[in-house]
């Protein structure tokens, strides 16, 4: 499914109009018990790694939806809980959706997750979001009321922002928080984004090292900034709260986008006088692998 607002159409897809129709059966009983041991592998690693580094909410959802328990977890057990708790259901999607009908999910409250798991030789790293990454990366934010409230206000918003061509803009601030976001918790800095906390690796880079800039958490800045997809995030911004962030985003967006379109990026280097600092980075790691990526090319 689409993380990031990018998204590949099969040719053959079905109407945009019909999202249902990308809805799978997650056909649970079909995962081998291969597929259960990578899961479990995931899960350990992680499991060790995120009770000092994860925020509170994602910690409280893991319990609630008892992901403890091991093996892949079947959607329609982890969907009764989350039902009761903010209404959010988690439904089976064979790989990435049309950005429409991942907006028109989430703004109906159903998370589209893949039902396929990476391979034991892929454990570290994946293009495509698996189960792991959907699921437990995901899925616990969701058991939170706010932030599952900004989740569905993204999806409208999404719905939005395609109308007015600001997708790419957008798209930054789902990046920016619900993928790689920091978060502020008495004083300290703790994991929010999906794709940190089902990285391992990324788990400890994204809080300990100190390469990456640790910015705090500017809707307009954000939305100026790029991404890169393929290796550690440059800079990190750091919500102050959930509830600031659905406050932050509760305003209509239409003037901002307007600003935007006349407005250049910024590098991900860049530090603004305007910019919160929580933790100016060296950079180095970036710097290595823009060398590294010369010397191999
Ligand atoms: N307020 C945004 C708009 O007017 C919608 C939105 C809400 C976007 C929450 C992202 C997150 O378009
Ligand atoms: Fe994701």
């Amino acid at each position: 499914m689409s993380t990031d607002g990018k998204s590949a159409a099969p040719s053959s897809a079905p109407s945009p109009e019909a999202p249902d129709d990308w809805i799978i059966d997650q056909a649970w009983a079909d995962y081998t018990a291969e597929d259960h041991a990578v899961w479990n592998t995931l899960y350990e690693r992680q499991a060790e790694l995120l009770p000092a580094r994860a925020c509170t909410p994602f910690l409280k959802g893991l319990d609630a939806l008892d992901l403890h328990r091991g093996g892949i977890p079947e959607f329609a057990r982890i969907n009764d809980e989350l039902k009761a708790l903010t209404g959010w259901q988690v439904v089976a999607v064979p790989g990435l959706v049309p950005d429409e009908v991942f907006f028109h999910l989430l703004a109906n409250r159903r998370f589209p997750a893949g039902r396929f798991i990476r391979r034991p030789d892929q454990l570290d790293y994946l293009q495509e979001p698996d189960v792991f990454h959907d699921v437990f990366g995901h899925v616990p934010m969701l058991t939170d009321p706010t932030f599952a409230d900004y989740m569905a206000a993204y999806g409208r918003g999404g719905e939005r922002a395609m109308a007015l061509g600001r997708l790419k803009n957008l798209a930054r601030l789902y990046w920016y928080t619900v993928e790689f976001g920091l978060i502020e918790e008495q004083g300290r800095l703790r994991l929010l984004g999906a794709g940190i906390v089902s990285s391992l690796s990324e788990s400890i880079f994204a809080l300990e090292d100190p390469s990456p800039n640790r910015l705090g958490f500017d809707l307009e800045r954000i939305m100026r900034t790029p991404y890169r997809i393929d290796d550690f995030q440059q800079v990190y911004f750091v919500t102050p709260s959930l509830q600031a962030l659905l406050d932050a985003t509760l305003a209509d967006f239409s003037g901002l986008y307007e600003r935007l379109a006349g407005a250049c990026d910024i590098a991900l280097d860049v530090i603004l006088p305007t910019d919160k600092v929580f933790r100016r980075g060296t950079q180095a790691y970036a710097l290595r692998r823009a060398h590294d990526g010369a010397c191999t090319d």
